[in-house]
């Protein structure tokens, strides 16, 4: 068996069509766009037309999209964007700032960061399958809340919030609606204006996209202040030369994400559902996350009385790429904190695999994985004190 990626969920392949529409812009049509000479303008020309493909693929319009390096730069962005304007509201009581338990580091550092600056922020608790509670989420808001940051997916199970509701909870009390959504976009169908999303944070490389590449959706008529000063690029949003051939290159991921979006998700559901199936049929396993509001391609599974790190070294023994806990937290011992969340006990949250599948997720993959894990599983749990039977 060939090596078997299933970790998607912490980054692509590039898709060889967008490596061939990226590949002009190194050598050829290698302008500065903000130069008014032919080069210049050529590259400009056809970084609005990827501006467009953004815009495309979540329903909103080109100049609502604000480039970035990547889904961390899009969060903090928006979220210190948002902040800096609201900076006489500091040490007001009552939360300036609402956002889960669950968010991704790029939303949770930012808002731990702000809340040593004088910030109050509340952080929603989720149930057993990661969803917040509307209800919570309107008994939190205080007459001082301005924003609402939300992971629209979650990186590590997958599950995915009420987003329209939660968009007419946070329009019909006049605060700004700020949504994560690296992990949905081109998976799942986005669409700004029908869930009243203000801000949206993406990323390149989770589409088939390059690294270090991203973007930032900033309704029409929303005011941020900027992170970067300098040359006013991008409405004076995020100053910087930009990045041509990265930009170039989320424009083609995000088309062809939009082409086949149906077709991409349709396939990975029925693999995704495979792998449950067989990968439940383990005893004592249990699937992490929501039943059905999940991700097309997210799998997430605890097994007792075995450790997620070994499980995790003895698949890649195979030739079997997952991740334990998400790929940024991955390297530290410590629990999950999406996984603490939904009440597992450290132990359970340490016997937790990520299974993330992709484009290129082959179903003999799907039966490779179902054959070797109910083993290696065995195996653990034979050496394993906790493993009483
Ligand atoms: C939900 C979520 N938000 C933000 C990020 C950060 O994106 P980037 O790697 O483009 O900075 C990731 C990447 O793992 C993610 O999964």
């Amino acid at each position: 068996m060939k090596k078997v990626y299933m970790d998607y969920g912490a980054t692509t392949p590039v898709d060889p069509e967008v490596i061939t529409a990226m590949n002009p812009y190194f050598f050829e049509i290698y302008g500065n766009p903000s130069s008014t000479h032919s080069y210049g303008v050529d590259a400009a020309d056809d970084i609005e037309q990827s501006r467009l493909k953004v815009a495309s693929l979540i329903n909103a319009k080109p100049e609502e999209i604000i480039f970035t390096s990547g889904g961390t730069e899009a969060d903090n962005l928006a979220i210190k964007g948002v902040a800096a304007l609201h900076e006489n509201k500091k040490n007001t009581k009552g939360p300036h700032i609402i956002t889960t338990e669950i968010e991704h580091a790029a939303v949770l550092e930012t808002c731990k960061y702000l809340e040593k600056t004088g910030f109050d922020v509340a952080y929603l608790p989720v149930d057993k399958y990661g969803l917040i509670k509307t209800e919570d989420l309107k008994n939190t808001i205080s007459k001082n809340t301005f924003l609402l940051s939300i992971i629209y997916a979650n990186n590590e199970i997958g599950t995915i919030q009420e987003i329209e509701e939660i968009g007419k909870i946070t329009e019909s009390n006049g605060i700004l609606f700020h949504t994560d959504a690296v992990q949905a976009v081109g998976k799942i169908p986005v669409d700004v204006n029908r869930s009243r999303i203000d801000l949206l944070s993406l990323s390149s490389h989770k589409i088939y996209g390059p690294k270090g590449v991203g973007g930032l959706f900033v309704k029409k008529g929303i005011k941020i202040k900027p992170l970067f000063h300098g040359g006013g690029h991008e409405q004076g949003k995020r100053s910087s030369t930009l990045n041509t051939p990265g930009i170039i290159g989320l424009g083609k991921a995000c088309e062809l994400g939009k082409k086949r979006l149906v077709t991409d998700s349709k396939k990975m559901i029925k693999q995704r559902d495979t792998l449950i199936k067989n990968i439940l049929g383990i005893e004592e396993s249990y699937l992490n996350g929501h039943p059905n509001k999940r991700l097309p391609n997210n799998a997430h599974f605890r097994f007792s009385a075995v450790e997620g790190e070994s499980l995790h070294m003895m698949l890649d023994n195979k030739q079997i790429a997952v991740a334990t806990g998400s790929a940024c937290s991955s390297k530290k011992l410590k629990p999950s904190h999406v996984l603490l969340a939904l009440g597992l006990t450290p132990e359970e949250s340490h016997g937790s695999l990520r299974f993330t599948l992709g484009r290129q997720t082959e179903d003999t993959e799907i039966s490779y994985v179902s054959k070797e894990l109910p083993k290696i599983v065995e195996h653990l749990r034979k050496m394993s004190p906790l493993w009483k039977k």
